[in-house]
């Protein structure tokens, strides 16, 4: 069809189950998330049993959807792509297993993506002139990265959380604030009442790997001074924690990818995940690398948390480059970034065993 290959995206690692069907790369003609927030939200964070049942009942009808908005029927299809890892193992298979019978039944390829490639994957939705290499800050409730994009499917680790994500930093003190889940929407809210400079909180730098992050010893440090207050009788002043939890997260992050950028020589950076959806951490990150001559993208904020049209986009991109999987494609809890690679090629069982 003109215009690019037509490419069903589904995205199930952890609590959104979506579907979403992108043409030519570039084009999104259609993008259904189902949250199921309420339904972990009762229990403070992601219960993974009821994630994947609640995959189940929700995966037929968000693929049908999708396929009525962007006007399309399953013999429209030129590729299903999928998130096979890292995630919830039991929430990722069924949208595997999902991906699986409609590439079988289409006779159609399957592209397997990783999640964290994915995540960045959204900037080049929406960014048309954005090709790879370019440097990316993946910052999402189970990552933080700092990750290069060479080209599609070949990624070069600079750096990573040693502890903690950014996210889930933010999601267990919001929840100590009883605040809720997801915390970091909530988390930048109470922040704008708040003082970034109330709590002198650590920003911690990992020994010998500039590039690493390490957000545990920050967590215990809010969470101690909100023990601290209540063996006193006394309440926390609730915004004041917040806006200094997220500047403390925010400059650490925004510091070391300029280092990043530095050491590679990068001149772009493209945000990613669902902590990019962040003002505090855009606008920082905005000013800071337009002194050092970087250009700074990022998706819009609804493309940044889980979705399956940056799927989607990445399994164009992919397909151009070759990077298909076997139907017997697994789903893995843990998986490096540029396993894809690996696919169809040899085999899945190479990159289950590059499994870290
Ligand atoms: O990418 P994502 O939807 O799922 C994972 O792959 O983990 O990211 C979810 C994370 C959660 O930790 C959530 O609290 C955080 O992104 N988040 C935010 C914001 N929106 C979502 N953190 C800070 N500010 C936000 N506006
Ligand atoms: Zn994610």
């Amino acid at each position: 069809m003109d215009g690019g290959e037509i490419i069903l995206g589904i995205e199930t690692s952890c609590d959104e189950t979506s579907a979403a069907v992108v043409q030519g790369g570039r084009r999104l003609l259609a993008n259904v998330i189902s949250s199921q927030v309420n339904l972990h939200a009762l229990y403070g964070g992601v219960v993974p049993e009821l994630a994947s049942r609640r995959h189940v009942e929700l995966i037929v009808p968000a693929v049908a959807e999708a396929l009525k908005e962007a006007g399309l029927s399953f013999a429209d299809l030129d590729a299903v792509a999928v998130t096979c890892g890292p995630g919830l193992v039991g929430a990722l298979l069924v949208g595997l297993s999902y991906a699986k019978a409609v590439a079988l039944a289409r006779g159609v390829p399957l592209v397997g993506v990783h999640h964290t490639a994915a995540h960045i994957y959204a900037n080049l939705l929406v960014h048309p002139e954005l090709e790879p290499p370019f440097l990316s800050l993946v910052v999402s409730g189970g990552h933080t990265s700092l990750v290069y994009v060479r080209a599609p499917g070949a990624y070069d680790l600079l750096g990573q959380t040693v502890d903690d994500a950014a996210g889930e930093a933010l999601d267990k003190i919001a929840r100590a604030l009883g605040l809720g889940y997801p915390g970091g929407p909530a988390i930048e809210r109470l922040a704008r009442e708040g003082d970034p400079e109330a709590l002198p909180l650590p920003r911690a730098v990992v020994r010998e790997h500039p590039l690493d992050f390490s957000f545990s010893g920050l967590k215990t440090a809010v969470l101690n001074y909100l023990n601290h207050l209540k063996q006193r009788g006394e309440e926390p002043n609730k915004a004041d924690v917040a806006a200094s939890l997220q500047r403390a997260v925010m400059e650490v992050l925004v510091e070391r990818a300029l280092t990043a950028a530095e050491l590679t020589g990068a001149r772009r950076l493209v945000l990613a995940g669902g902590v990019a959806a962040n003002g505090e951490l855009r606008t920082r990150l905005a000013e800071q690398a337009a002194r050092a001559n970087l250009q700074v993208l990022a998706p819009p904020p609804a493309l940044c948390t889980d979705n399956a049209a940056m799927v989607a986009c990445a399994g164009y991109f992919y397909l151009q480059h070759g990077l298909t999987a076997p139907l017997s494609l697994n789903a893995f809890a843990n998986l490096p970034l540029g396993a894809e690679q690996g696919w169809g090629k040899r085999g899945e069982k190479e990159s289950a065993r590059g499994k870290k």
